[in-house]
């Protein structure tokens, strides 16, 4: 039998900076994927990001970087983000990378081949930030109905592939795959649109001259392949690769595709599709989970309420997180996130039932046997099946991806061990020498049970559950046990010495806590870049503090020259105090020999960026219409370095 488990995250656009949404799908991921690992598959859990396309050429020309140097530079973002989550992928796919291009290539050239790929031309209006085509009944006076803004009339030609050729057959396949897609509402909804809609071409392509960053086609290299069909390949280029044991494609199918409900269209249609032409394998199945509000409204960049999980790990831990994220909401339904909700979860379920049950254990083992693991008179038949047998609950759960039953399964014996040590009073025990006995079977019960816990939490919260582990076992590591040896009842052995104490979660009180964390993403930078609008306005008011943190000063530029291969790009030295090299976007409006000797306004403190490969330290000041750029120059002459504001 097939021991394979491979299973997918979205690749996640490096446009913009990671957020509680993409944290949700990797963490859901981690957790199945350490869990199969236990379970002895070979596991194969890949995450990436997608780096094509107009979105990051667009927020690369906000950053003055080409897409790649920016894609460079966001791919970290995401890369730490899985550092400090724990997150264990196999593999980390950037659609920028050669042998990616290679595959998506080969694949285009043999669709194409096998006449599955035709140019057409075309006309629809085009939304640009979206990078979609509507159709004339679709637009709102001329607006995106996705997004609201205005839509232009394109005509050109392009290629399509007969995506609407595999509408029945898609129809069927579904049908008789009831596990393809889940939840069942989410595949009731793609039946819906595939019987609703007739189901048209894929337009597969765009022109070079109107997008540049992605991969060219390999029968026409006039165009560049759309950025879906480019970033959907990634999951069957990444076996060719970056497959764990021989980069074979021995991996596909893949086991899931974990991706949030907004695009399930893209993978139960354009994907299925796509490999339907392939006469390649579906994949098993495609789970689309739900959408985080934030204290009930709409997560979005305009509001400022955008969750940094960075800041809720720094405040929280990321196990803490990584429970919340899966205990707090139903895989598949939508949820709200709320530092409420996370503090009553961590303290109710993680402080209150789990840490006060390691702390209690562990503290007790110390003051009754002065650390010394002691032998059970006998073995707790309930606590002993429950501890054994829990794992197939957390098995089926894992399995349809319910990560609430299979934490059921765990709390379960934590709240078992819990009412145990109540009913039993080790306190009362160890008051009367002739219950020594019975304490010491209660005791190990306890201690036993715990090294259950940290097995069972593993997946869900690897850090805690190591800590726990090795006090209790002295082996730092749970990812190579053998689960069935280890989850035999009595396998930790009388004498272990557990000296450590631990407090796993502790309670979080919020008398004391009297100002709400702020958990936004109110101050990064990338934010700042996303809420000025599209007319260069900042969309608010700045107060005198924001403006004085901008400092500018009066430089002589010393001398100019043309940046080569750009024929906008002008490296300037420039006197403001100091020597600096700043390079301005000025060139079709200046003639290098003309800009020497001037003065001008420079932005002093902003953060060095290169420019085709030149540093610029600074940016100078230009006011621009539609047809000219002038510099701005001080009225009289001033000495360099003088301060503007
Ligand atoms: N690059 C594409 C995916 C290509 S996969 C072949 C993409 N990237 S993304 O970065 O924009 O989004 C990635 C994921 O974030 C999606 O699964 C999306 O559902 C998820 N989320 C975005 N906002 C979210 C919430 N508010 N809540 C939960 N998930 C959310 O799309």
């Amino acid at each position: 039998m097939r021991k394979q488990f491979y299973l997918t995250t979205p690749i996640y656009y490096v446009n913009d900076v990671p957020h509680i949404g993409h944290a949700y799908t990797t963490v859901a991921a981690d957790i199945l994927a350490r869990f199969n690992r236990l379970k002895g598959k070979d596991v194969f859990f890949l995450t990436g990001t997608d780096e094509h396309g107009q979105k990051v050429e667009k927020a690369a020309a906000l950053s003055r970087l080409t897409p790649k140097e920016h894609a460079d530079k966001m791919v970290e973002n995401f890369k730490n983000l899985w550092e400090k989550l724990n997150i264990s992928n196999d593999a980390f796919i950037r659609t920028t990378d050669d042998k990616h291009i290679e595959v998506v290539r080969n694949i285009l050239g043999k669709l194409y081949d096998k006449g599955e790929i035709e140019k057409r031309p075309y006309s629809g209006w085009y939304c640009t930030p979206d990078e979609r085509f509507w159709t004339e009944k679709e637009i709102i006076d001329n607006k995106c109905p996705e997004c609201g803004r205005a839509v232009e009339r394109i005509e050109e030609e392009n290629y399509f592939f007969f995506m609407s050729k595999y509408r029945e057959r898609l129809i069927n396949y579904i049908n008789n795959n009831p596990d393809f897609i889940l939840p069942e509402t989410r595949r009731n909804e793609v039946l819906g649109f595939l019987k609703s809609q007739n189901l048209g071409d894929l337009c597969i392509s765009r022109p070079k001259k109107r997008l540049s960053w992605g991969i060219p086609l390999p029968f026409d290299e006039n165009f560049v392949t759309y950025v879906w069909f480019d970033a959907l390949l990634n999951y069957y280029s990444a076996t060719m690769y970056l497959a764990p044991e021989g980069n074979s494609s021995d991996y596909w199918p893949a086991g899931h595709h974990l991706v949030g409900k907004d695009i399930l269209t893209t993978h139960a249609v354009y994907w299925s599709t796509m490999l339907m032409a392939l006469d390649m394998p579906l994949p098993k199945n495609i789970f689309a989970h739900g959408w985080w509000t934030v204290e009930g409204q709409k997560m979005s960049k305009s509001l400022g309420n955008v969750v940094d999980p960075f800041k809720i790990i720094n405040t929280y831990g990321s196990d803490a997180f990584r429970y919340f994220l899966v205990r707090e909401v139903t895989f598949g339904l939508d949820g709200d996130f709320s530092e409420k909700a996370i503090i009553g979860r961590i303290n109710s379920d993680l402080a209150n039932d789990l840490g006060n049950l390691v702390s209690r254990g562990i503290s007790m083992l110390g003051k009754y046997f002065n650390g010394i693991v002691p032998e059970p008179e006998g073995v707790e038949d309930e606590i002993r099946d429950l501890s054994e047998n829990r794992i197939l609950q957390m098995e089926e759960g894992l399995a349809g991806l319910s990560f609430e039953k299979s934490l059921n399964a765990l709390w379960e014996i934590i709240s078992y061990l819990n009412k145990y040590i109540d009913n039993n009073k080790p306190w009362v025990l160890a008051k009367d020498e002739a219950d020594r006995g019975r304490l010491s079977t209660v005791i190990y019960t306890v201690i036993e049970g715990l090294r259950f816990v940290a097995i069972y939490m593993y997946p869900f919260m690897p850090h805690s559950a190591k800590i726990l582990y090795k006090a209790i076992t002295g082996k730092s590591e749970i990812k190579g046990i053998h689960l069935e040896e280890a989850l035999k009842w009595g396998g930790l052995k009388s004498g272990t010495e557990i000296k450590e104490k631990l407090q796993l979660f502790p309670r979080i009180d919020t008398r004391k806590k009297e100002t709400k964390t702020d958990m936004m993403m109110k101050d990064s930078p990338v934010n700042k870049e996303r809420q000025v609008k599209e007319d260069g306005t900042a969309g608010e008011y700045i107060d005198i503090r924001d403006f004085s943190k901008v400092k500018l000063k009066t430089g002589k530029i010393l001398s100019a020259e043309r940046v080569e291969g750009s024929n906008k790009l002008i490296k300037l030295s420039v006197d403001t105090g100091e020597p600096r090299q700043i390079v301005a976007g000025i060139g079709k409006n200046y003639e290098p020999e003309t800009l020497v000797g001037k003065t001008i306004v420079v932005v002093a403190n902003l953060k060095p960026a290169r420019l085709m490969g030149v540093e610029s330290q600074g940016m100078l000041l230009a006011a621009s219409d539609n047809n000219s750029l002038s510099i701005i120059t001080p009225e009289s002459e001033v000495t360099p370095g003088s301060s503007v504001g």
